[in-house]
This record gives structure tokens, C-alpha cells and sequence, in this order.
């Protein structure tokens, strides 16, 4: 019986609430067992399709640091059909549907380790493989790059830029002004495959007035607008 006041002064320790006795987040320990940190020393077909989460190696150069301690804290669905879209399929006549309750939920954290996390991650620049500037950000045809997304260059296929509307085996892009650098859009646009060789986003051979147009359309796309 005496254990038990031991017991629980021992608990008062360590949930006190003191911040500093808290481990500083670590991306490494708690994030990559799922989320490439470094660029894989060997890509394969295997590495692709059995990853658990999207790689972050180039984290830097994608996200918006705003929008990474938000999403941290409160994890939404970015691929409507998870990671690999296929392992959440259902067949159906006349097209397969998702089945969306067998997506696992992201581990959420509380505001100040979200702030930590989004700064290391912020610091995986990635390898040179996005330029910075490659985006100019002037002169392009909103409505133009609309079209080309919807209709010309056929990339609604697999992307929505409108919630509920457009394939699902692509990350959802309707959301893509809050999540995602100009740059970074431009870069995936021009050749998915210098992110990784295997990934199946088809290289579409893009001229740089459509690359800018449809970057510029795709930054504009934000939650709730
Ligand atoms: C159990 C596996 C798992 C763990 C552990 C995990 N994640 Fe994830 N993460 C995922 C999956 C799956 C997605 C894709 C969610 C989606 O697309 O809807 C994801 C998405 C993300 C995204 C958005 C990526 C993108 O391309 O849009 C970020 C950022 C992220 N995770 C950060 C982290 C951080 C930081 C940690 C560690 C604190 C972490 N994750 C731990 C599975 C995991
Ligand atoms: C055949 C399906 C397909 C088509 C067509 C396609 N994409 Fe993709 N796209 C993908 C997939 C799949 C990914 C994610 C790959 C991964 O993370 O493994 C992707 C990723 C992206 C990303 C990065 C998003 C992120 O969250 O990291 C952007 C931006 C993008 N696509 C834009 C476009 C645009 C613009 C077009 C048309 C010009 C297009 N895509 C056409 C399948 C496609």
C-alpha cells in the first residue's frame, strides 16, 4: 500500500503540466515511421506503394508554415482515397467507390509542438528539386488556367479543385492556395517524377505559359472560398 502515494506523486510528475519537463517533438522518432524525412537512397514501385504517409523530405518547399501548424493540430483528409487510393476502394458498377471509414485519422498534436514540428519541417528544403522563382506570378490567365485544369490539360481527372468535384487519386487541390508554395505547384506540375520516379502522376509535357496559368489558378483555390 505504500507504493500508491509513491505511485501517484510519481504521476504528478511527470503529468504536472510543466512544459519543460515536455520532450522536445521529434520528427525522426515520431513521424518517420511513416513519412519519408530524407530522399530515399533507392526509389522502387515497392517504396511507393507501400508507403504509410506522403514524403516529407521535401516539406520546405511545399507547405505554408501557417497552414502546418494548423493542419497539425487538427488533421483533415488531404487524399480523399488515403495514400494509395486503391487500397480504398470498393468496386461498384459503374464506377468503384471509397470507403472512407477505413482511413486511418493523423495523430494530432497541441499548438506549441505543431509550432516545433512545422519548423523542422520547414527546414527539409529538399534537394534542390523545387526552384525557387520558377513561379512568376504575373500576367497569367486565371481563367485560362481554370480551363486548362478542368478541360484542356485534363488534370480534374484525378485532382478536385472543387469539394466533391474531380477524381480522387490525386490529392485534393481546392485547398491548395492555403496549403501549398507557388513554386513548389509549378515544380510537381512540370515533372511529378524528379519528386519521385515511380509516382504516377503522368508527366504532361506542359508549356511554361500553361505551367504559370495553371499554377497561378491552383494557388488561388482556399478552403471555404
Ligand atoms: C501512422 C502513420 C503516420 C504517422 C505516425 C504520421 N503521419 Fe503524417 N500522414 C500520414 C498519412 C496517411 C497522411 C496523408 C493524409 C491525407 O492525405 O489525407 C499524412 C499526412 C501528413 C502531412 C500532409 C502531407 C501532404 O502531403 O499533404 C503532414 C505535414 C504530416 N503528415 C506530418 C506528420 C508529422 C509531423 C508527423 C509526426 C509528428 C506525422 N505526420 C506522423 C500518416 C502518418
Ligand atoms: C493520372 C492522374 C493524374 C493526373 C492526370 C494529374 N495528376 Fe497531379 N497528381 C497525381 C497523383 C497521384 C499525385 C500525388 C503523387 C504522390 O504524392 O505520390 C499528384 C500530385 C500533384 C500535385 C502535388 C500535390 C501535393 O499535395 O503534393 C500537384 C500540384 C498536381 N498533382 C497538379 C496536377 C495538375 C495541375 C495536373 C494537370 C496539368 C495534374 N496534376 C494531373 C495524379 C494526377
Amino acid at each position: 500500500m505504500r507504493l500508491l502515494p509513491l505511485l501517484a506523486g510519481v504521476l504528478a510528475l511527470s503529468f504536472g503540466g510543466s512544459a519543460l519537463a515536455q520532450p522536445a517533438p521529434d520528427l525522426k522518432a515520431q513521424c518517420s515511421s511513416c513519412h519519408a524525412l530524407e530522399k530515399p537512397a533507392a526509389p522502387s514501385v515497392e517504396r511507393l506503394w507501400s508507403r504509410k504517409g506522403p514524403d516529407l523530405w521535401y516539406a520546405g518547399a511545399k507547405f505554408n508554415r501557417d497552414w502546418l501548424v494548423k493542419w497539425l493540430q487538427k488533421p483533415t483528409t488531404i487524399r480523399p482515397g488515403g495514400v494509395m487510393w486503391f487500397n480504398h476502394a470498393k468496386p461498384g458498377e459503374p464506377r468503384d467507390t471509397l470507403d472512407t471509414a477505413s482511413l486511418p485519422t493523423h495523430p494530432a498534436v497541441d499548438a506549441a509542438t505543431a509550432a516545433k514540428l512545422a519548423d523542422a519541417l520547414m527546414a527539409l528544403k529538399g534537394d534542390g528539386v523545387v526552384t525557387p522563382g520558377a513561379y512568376k506570378g504575373e500576367g497569367a490567365n486565371l481563367a485560362m488556367g481554370k480551363l486548362a485544369f478542368g478541360k484542356l490539360r485534363g488534370c480534374v481527372a484525378c485532382h478536385q479543385d472543387k469539394s466533391g468535384e474531380g477524381g480522387v487519386s490525386g490529392p485534393q487541390l481546392y485547398d491548395a492556395g492555403d496549403r501549398l508554395q507557388p513554386d513548389y505547384v509549378q515544380a510537381y506540375m512540370k515533372d511529378p517524377q524528379a519528386f519521385d520516379r515511380f509516382v504516377w502522376m503522368p508527366r504532361l509535357g506542359l508549356s511554361d505559359p500553361d505551367l504559370q496559368r495553371i499554377t497561378a489558378y491552383i494557388t488561388t483555390l482556399k478552403a471555404g472560398k
